[in-house]
């Protein structure tokens, strides 16, 4: 018989990673300690904004009409525990207040109420990011309190899925990564993940460490190339180059490769920022500190970029921020999201704010989060609206709707026809052509 399922954790990662089981024909149950959450979820409805997110809960969520009834959500462990051959654990594990390593005390509280109730054999799968030797930890954890003793174990199989993209990257993976300490514990997620190995998907075996390793070692890799990029930006800006060409350029190279190449204002979100830093204050304790020195650095370039913004501003409205009027184009930390953990947008629009700017937000879908955040900013219902008077228009997430923004038409509405673009994906020349003064970064005001 088909394993039966559980993900602990209904976040962005686990929402989607239930919804994705159930729609590789597996049962899940899947467990949230919030019960507005919970009941959010029974309904069909995503807690979050998350492309085809919605739809593919709608297809599985018991009761629903038309659905396989194969997905249900709860609040009781006892329940998980009973139900779950396999558990997928996805907590988030944010950073700690106030320093550089990560809070895992959800992932601690997910275990140390599933394991105690784990009276039959199970796989326990850790998937939340977490600082390398947690998996050690944690297994002899599960030895320790569950019941069912060497039946129980642990596997570790980090996951690599984007906001914005997160069905498409749970049920197509582009690799598997399975740390485990047994064949069986092998065997069982083989079963688990049938269909998309059988597309292609590869699957690498690993070590705990290695797997933890992988997920963390990714992450830096990827925000090395955006502050790499970004620091090629600003030697395009001293020079008068332009960083976009110099990315297209070297993106040629297979080698490189084009993607994750884009300057702008940096990244930000739930995962990049905090991983390097965990990542950082990990190999200190473990005495590799040397090791990932250069991540500081790639994260003094990033948090530079936010402050390089509000300069660009200040010069644009001539050197005074004090009662001037800035719209505000994208909150959230992507486009396609609607979350505004640590964004780089909604942190340029509040530091503006601060030093007296009248500051109008328009998002097409995190409004909402930024409000929460940042509830002294002022937020529109439109680009149109968001704009009207404006000194200044700054073009901080790329959302699509931005790029199908008539220039003309917003030209009309603002008070100065003055845009800049902290992310490089309008185009210069219809917007110059409209009469506006266009500027990005790194690349030639003119
Ligand atoms: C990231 C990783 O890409 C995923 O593989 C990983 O699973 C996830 O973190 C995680 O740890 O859970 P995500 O946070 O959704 O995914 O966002 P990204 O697509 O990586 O973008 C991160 C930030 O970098 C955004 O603020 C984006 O605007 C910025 N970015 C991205 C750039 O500034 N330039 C680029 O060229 C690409």
């Amino acid at each position: 018989m088909a394993p039966r399922i559980t993900v602990i954790g209904t976040g962005y990662l686990g929402a989607t990673h239930a919804a994705a089981m159930a729609e590789l024909g597996f049962e899940v149950l899947g467990l949230d300690v919030v019960p507005e959450k919970v009941e959010m979820l029974s309904r069909g409805q995503v807690p979050m904004y998350e492309p085809g997110l919605e739809e593919l809960l709608g297809r599985h969520v018991a009761g629903m009409e038309g659905s396989s009834g194969r997905l249900r959500f709860t609040t009781s462990y006892p329940e998980v525990a009973e139900f779950g051959d396999v558990h997928f654990v996805c907590v988030n594990t944010p950073q700690r207040h106030g320093e550089y390593a990560c809070d895992m005390s959800y992932v601690d509280a997910a275990f140390e109420s599933l394991a105690p109730l784990l009276n039959r054999p199970a796989l326990v799968v850790g998937k939340s990011t977490v600082p390398v030797g947690s998996a050690a930890r944690l297994a002899k954890r599960l030895a320790e309190l569950a019941p069912a003793g060497t039946d129980v174990e642990l596997a570790w199989n980090p996951e690599f899925l984007r906001e914005g993209f997160a069905v498409q990257d749970t049920l197509h993976p582009d690799r598997i990564v399975a740390g485990v300490r047994s064949e069986h514990a092998e065997r069982l997620l083989r079963e688990v993940y049938a269909q998309p190995l059988a597309e292609g998907s590869p699957f690498v075996v690993t070590d705990f460490p290695t797997a933890e390793l992988v997920k963390t070692a990714a992450n830096s890799f990827l925000a090395t190339k955006i502050s790499f990029i970004n620091a090629m930006a600003e030697v395009c800006e001293a020079a008068d180059g332009d960083v976009v060409k110099l990315a297209e350029a070297i993106g040629h190279d297979d080698r490189i490769g084009r993607k994750f190449l884009r300057a702008g204002i940096g990244f930000g979100g739930g995962c990049l920022p905090k991983d390097i830093r965990a990542f950082m204050a990990r190999a200190g304790e473990l005495g590799a500190d040397q090791a990932l020195t250069f991540l500081r650095e790639v994260d003094s370039i990033n948090m530079r970029r936010r402050g390089h913004m509000v300069e660009l501003t200040r010069d644009a409205v001539g050197g005074a921020l004090l009662g001037k009027r800035i719209a505000v184009l994208g909150a959230t930390f992507k486009p396609d999201s609607d979350d505004v953990r640590d964004s780089p947008a909604l942190n340029v629009a509040g530091q503006l704010h601060l030093q007296g700017a009248q500051v109008t937000v328009y998002d097409p879908k995190g409004n909402r989060n930024a409000q929460t955040i940042f509830p002294t900013l002022a937020y529109a219902d439109s680009a149109l609206e968001a704009v009207g008077g404006a000194d200044v228009v700054l073009h901080l997430t790329e959302w699509r709707e931005f790029r199908e923004l008539d220039p003309e038409r917003l030209g009309e509405a603002v008070s100065v026809k003055h845009l800049l673009d902290g992310r490089n994906a309008l185009d210069p020349e219809l917007w110059r052509k409209a009469g506006w003064t266009f500027r990005a970064l790194g690349r030639p005001t003119a």
